[in-house]
């Protein structure tokens, strides 16, 4: 096994996608990734949307920018889009997040999309997290229940040749890091 950190360096977000396709069992073992996540209870409170039909593809992907805000027009390129919806949690943990005043399904679905992207990563694949989309659209376009909302997006397809291994823009860890005190 390789430096774990070495994959968490290595993943990036990937915004130039070659048209080269992605094998489905590429995508089944990032969702495996994926679904062995923790979640609060042990929830589980996502279902996976995996978007391939190159034509209902594009049409997801045209949800994502508009003619003003245009900095999502690179999911255009990618292959696959994957969809994630929000699912009901455990009572126990409804009832949790009343008292608590915490979303924990929100952050359930962060730590599922990154075993995702770093199991992509691994693959040689590139993925992009999409917060951004015009969500009522997507759901028409995939039958999603009324009732059900999306996290979360990620485009997924590899890299073009020669894609650069940007370097990381992060807080400085004594900006973020404290001992003992806030
Ligand atoms: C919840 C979430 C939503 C995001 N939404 C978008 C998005 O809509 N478009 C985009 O280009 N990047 C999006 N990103 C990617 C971030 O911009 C990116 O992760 C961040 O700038 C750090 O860069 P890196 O992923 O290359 O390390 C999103 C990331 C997360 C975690």
């Amino acid at each position: 096994m390789g430096d774990f950190l070495d994959l968490v360096k290595h993943r990036q977000s990937t915004r130039k996608y070659s048209d080269r396709p992605v094998a489905r069992e590429h995508i089944l073992k990032c969702i495996e990734a994926a679904r062995l996540a923790p979640s609060a209870s042990n929830s589980q409170p996502w279902k996976f949307i995996v978007v391939d039909n190159p034509e209902l593809k594009l049409q997801v992907s045209k949800r994502t920018y508009d003619s003003v805000l245009k900095f999502n027009k690179f999911v255009d390129q990618a292959p696959v889009i994957i969809v994630i919806t929000l699912e009901k949690e455990k009572a126990v943990t409804r009832l949790g997040r009343a008292v608590k005043n915490k979303e924990w399904r929100l952050m359930d679905v962060g730590i599922a999309a990154e075993h995702f992207c770093l199991q992509a990563d691994e693959l040689g694949l590139g993925t992009c997290m999409i917060g951004w989309f015009y969500e009522k659209e997507v759901k028409d376009l995939l039958s999603i229940p009324k009732e059900k909302s999306i996290a979360l997006m990620i485009s997924v397809g590899y890299p073009v040749e020669g894609y650069r291994i940007r370097g990381k823009s992060r807080k400085k860890p004594e900006d973020i890091i404290s001992y003992n005190k806030y």
